[in-house]
């Protein structure tokens, strides 16, 4: 199945290669495709959302754009989907913030572990587009922009053979991580080794235990069977890790101010209709990984996982002062949401 995703996946990169130069589907129809690439199934918030946007657009400008939602990583894992988008080859395509850090170092802020006192501050500092807006246009150079974020939940690990009640518990274990330079090291501070991979080979590399554990949100217990071979879930709420819509600098610095507006108004769509199914999908997920899949849920002291975390924050701060100004704020945010408490 793998191998044939695989094949179909370097077919159908190909066949957009040749046709990005064309901009058009066929001879016949002159509408511009709108190709956007993500790495969830299709009965995920993501995908729900995005086909909200795919309506929105072809209501608005149906004469001329026709928008192209490929689930499953059809394009590809999500650094091929951003190098896509970096050439124009898709449009857009969602990036988990973990990987978009080795494109662009501004995007390290929001990877730090226990970097938002509680998701309410996280949500309230995603929405701040005063702290968001000079992140988001800051990839130009880098040939795409961010165009709104989506909820990912909170990051936990998850293992085979044993609960993780403590940083102890993950000495000698091969946990994966995603493709970035900070969770590696976020590993290395918690005492376990990292294997960075791409998420759709995760699965196979739990059940032929490469690897001991993964780390993510409820959702890959399901979602993407995680849960049929991990049985073991622990609250640590390592990180919440926001995923990130981009879109192709040229496609979108071209679009006349009137198709903008409508895109734009697509873009808030998405963050909307994805979060209010995120919220939804999680108590589902949790309910069936207990139920169905026989995941046990344990809700660990978070202390000595944040203790053992605290170097990271300074080292990334001291190595890129230029995001300093947005920690700052995100602190703010979490002083006043730790009080409402
Ligand atoms: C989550 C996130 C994805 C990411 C994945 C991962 O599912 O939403 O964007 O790719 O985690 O761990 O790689």
């Amino acid at each position: 199945m793998k191998k044939f995703k695989r094949i179909l996946s370097t077919v159908l990169i190909a066949t957009l290669s040749l046709s990005m130069f064309s901009g058009c589907s066929s001879s016949e129809d002159s509408k511009r495709i709108v190709r956007i690439g993500h790495n969830q199934s299709s009965s995920h918030p993501t995908h729900i959302a995005l086909t909200e946007f795919e309506k929105y657009i072809e209501e608005n400008l149906g004469e001329k754009y026709d928008v192209e939602v490929y689930p499953s990583e059809l394009l590809g894992s999500q650094v091929d989907m951003v190098q896509l988008t970096q050439t124009g080859a898709i449009d857009f395509c969602v990036a988990s913030n973990a990987i978009l850090e080795t494109f662009s170092k501004n995007y390290e802020i929001f990877n730090l572990p226990y970097l938002f006192a509680n998701t309410d501050a996280y949500h309230a500092v995603m929405d701040d587009e005063s702290i968001t807006d000079q992140l988001f246009k800051s990839t130009e150079k880098a040939g795409f922009e961010a165009v709104t974020w989506l909820d990912a939940g909170t990051r936990n690990f998850y293992t085979v053979d044993k609960p993780i009640e403590s940083p102890k518990d993950l000495k000698g274990l091969k946990i994966r991580v995603q493709q970035s330079p900070t969770n590696v090291e976020m590993m290395r501070l918690l005492g376990g080794s990292a294997t960075p991979m791409g998420f759709g080979d995760v699965y196979t590399a739990l059940q032929s235990k490469i690897i001991d554990g993964a780390e993510n949100n409820e959702l890959a217990l399901t979602d993407n069977g995680h849960g049929d071979v991990c049985k073991y879930y622990s609250y640590d709420m390592h990180q919440m890790v926001p995923d990130i819509l981009i879109g192709n600098f040229e496609f979108l610095s071209e679009l006349p101010e009137d198709e903008k507006a409508i895109f734009e108004q697509g873009f808030k769509i998405v963050n909307s209709v994805e979060r209010e199914e995120w919220t939804k999908a999680v108590e589902a997920s949790k309910e069936k990984a207990e139920k169905e899949q026989g995941v046990q849920f344990s809700y660990p002291d978070q202390a000595p996982f944040v203790e053992a975390c605290k170097p990271l924050h300074q080292t990334v701060l001291e190595n890129n002062p230029a995001i300093q100004p947005i920690y700052d704020a995100i602190q703010e945010y979490n002083a006043m949401y730790s009080s409402a408490e």
